[in-house]
């Protein structure tokens, strides 16, 4: 099986696959603390990062216009950047420091408006303000819990875009564990009662795995 940090183009050794050891070492604990550790040297390799946006992502920034929006674990900030570049007031947040200041550094060159925090969004470190956003992005970050606080982080008739690998037992590879994959429907079921503008579970072009996309408009 190759390990899911692989699937992201990342060198074998980094993504989640450390982080499931750790986790199998600690009987099965889903927790994700140990991955910020991970992701720091991924975000240190900075000449291989990719700043091209999600298509998704560019879908919405089309329909919608220009307002506060949220990037959850935002890595590096390809798609908080694309965010601010068209005139989004952007929060970006990541647990990795070395991601962060990639968003730091690239907004501020760019004089672009995006608050760049670290923070575990896995503790109280960072809090979605109820209705506090037009946009809220989450692309390739499972944490369910998280789900009730971006529904009502949105404001009424913003949207909620994401792309998060869902289970898929054709892929020859990439994760199986709950903890780290959506179940079929899953995604769709937690918006339920949003107006739901976009869904699909499929293999993007490219990809080996199934991804679930949502673009959710809350009522
Ligand atoms: C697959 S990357 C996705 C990055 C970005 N959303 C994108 O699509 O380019 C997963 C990100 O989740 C972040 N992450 C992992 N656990 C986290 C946590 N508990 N709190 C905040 N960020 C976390 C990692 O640092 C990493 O940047």
């Amino acid at each position: 099986m190759i390990p899911w940090g692989q699937a992201f183009g990342l060198p074998p050794g980094f993504g989640p696959a450390r982080r499931a050891d750790a986790a199998a070492a600690r009987k099965g604990c889903p927790t994700q603390s140990d991955m910020p550790r991970n992701w720091e040297e991924r975000y240190a390799q900075a000449d291989s990062l990719d700043f091209t946006p999600s298509p998704l992502l560019v879908e919405v920034a089309e329909m919608t216009k220009p307002g506060r929006a949220l990037d959850l674990a935002s890595g590096h900030g390809r798609n908080a950047s694309y965010l601010a570049r068209l005139g989004w007031s952007v929060v970006a947040v990541d647990a990795s420091r070395a991601a962060i200041q990639i968003v730091q550094g690239r907004s501020a060159a760019a004089q672009h408006s995006v608050e760049a925090c670290v923070a575990n969004l896995e503790s109280a470190e960072f809090a979605i303000e109820p209705s506090g956003y037009d946009l809220i992005c989450d692309f390739f970050y499972l944490q369910r819990n998280l789900f009730p606080q971006i529904r009502a982080g949105v404001r009424p008739g913003g949207i909620f875009v994401a792309e998060i690998h869902v289970r898929d037992d054709s892929a020859k590879d990439g994760p199986r564990s709950p903890g780290f994959v959506l179940e079929a429907g899953e995604l769709r079921r937690e918006f339920s009662a949003w107006k739901l503008l976009f869904y699909s579970e499929a293999v993007q072009p490219g990809n080996s795995r199934a991804t679930a996309r949502i673009i959710a408009r809350r009522a």
